[in-house]
């Protein structure tokens, strides 16, 4: 559906995009995962044609990417991650002008303006002014005015953002269901959660270099250990530090002490000893990694710090 190969962008000296390659198959729902400034929105913009590369190749159903075709324009939809929708029109009249910059006219615009209402939950408000809508209903709208014309591929940047739980919700849903009908999306977050739970693949980025790529099953098996202790941090452990530190790494956060086990470990071994300290067993977690263990073993900081 879409290959990226060695794409790079410069603003300046900053490297926006340096050197990417990806390949999508028709029917993915592909995460692309990388905090602030990491290049996600420079990638969307380039495989969309609102930026052109410095150097690389687009293909589009194995067809070199040529922005000012039309036809190949139509394959996409792209949902940006500022909204850009008419804050004194409504929410159907916004429709009706997005539909119509891409050539719906008559039943069929209608038909699917109505389809769009009904998936983003909107019939009822589709006549008030889109300055009256709170930030999801915004979010859920500019998702349909993207998908107004059926694209093939979708490019969502960050779409949840300012989002309140429920109206993500709605939004995950709306878009698992498109996905389901069979359209390939791109979705860019910062949150590995969202990653997590809606992408069939992911690929982390960080200062413009795609550093990993796969299933999440893929990418937590590359870890150099497949579990982590958590230990509630409080009166009880904190006196036994030392003796938990012989055991692996150890980070502390709020609540409690992370351990990542050196990978010679036994966890029996770790366990025998909490119990001859005299430790309750309530204290300790064992817990899967994440992607954040995976960027912070790609990187070397956390998700939310950098
Ligand atoms: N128009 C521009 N002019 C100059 N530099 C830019 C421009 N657009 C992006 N950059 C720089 O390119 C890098 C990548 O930015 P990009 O917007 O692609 O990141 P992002 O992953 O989308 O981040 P965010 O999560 O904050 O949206 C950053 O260092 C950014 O400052
Ligand atoms: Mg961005």
């Amino acid at each position: 559906m879409l290959e990226v190969k060695n794409l790079t962008k410069r603003y300046g000296s900053v490297a926006a995009l340096d050197s990417v390659s990806l390949s999508l198959a028709r029917g993915e729902f592909f995460g692309l995962l990388g905090p602030n400034g990491a290049g996600k929105t420079t990638l969307m913009s380039l495989v969309t044609g609102i930026r052109a590369a410095d150097s690389g190749e687009i293909l589009l159903g194995n067809v070199p990417f040529m922005p000012d075709d039309i036809a190949q324009r139509a394959q996409l939809g792209f949902v940006p991650q500022s909204i850009a929708l008419y804050d004194e029109l409504s929410g159907e009249e916004n429709l009706r002008l997005f539909g119509g910059l891409y050539g719906l006219r008559g039943a069929l615009l209608r038909e699917r303006i109505a389809e769009g209402l009904a998936a983003a939950q909107l019939e009822e408000r589709r006549h008030d002014k889109v300055e009256s809508y709170s930030g999801g209903m915004r979010r859920r709208i500019n998702i349909v005015a993207a998908i107004l014309h059926r694209p093939q591929l979708l490019l969502c940047d960050e779409p949840t953002v300012g989002v309140d739980p429920q109206s993500r919700n709605a939004i995950f849903d709306f878009l698992e269901k498109l996905n389901d009908e069979g359209m390939t999306i791109v979705y860019s977050t910062h949150y590995m959660e969202e990653a997590t739970r809606l992408c069939s693949r992911i690929g982390i980025i960080d200062h413009g270099k795609l550093l990993a790529l796969g299933t999440l099953d893929e990418l937590l098996t590359d870890l150099p250990f497949s579990e982590q202790i958590r230990i509630a941090r409080n009166d009880s452990t904190t006196p036994h530090l030392a003796a938990f530190e012989r055991f692996g790494k150890l980070n502390t956060t709020d609540d409690a002490y992370v351990l990542t086990p050196a990978p010679e470990l036994r966890l029996s071994e770790f366990f025998s000893e909490a119990e001859r300290l005299g430790i309750a067993s309530r204290f300790f977690n064992v817990t899967r990694p994440t992607l954040e263990n995976v960027f912070l073993h790609l990187t070397g900081k956390t998700l939310r710090d950098s």
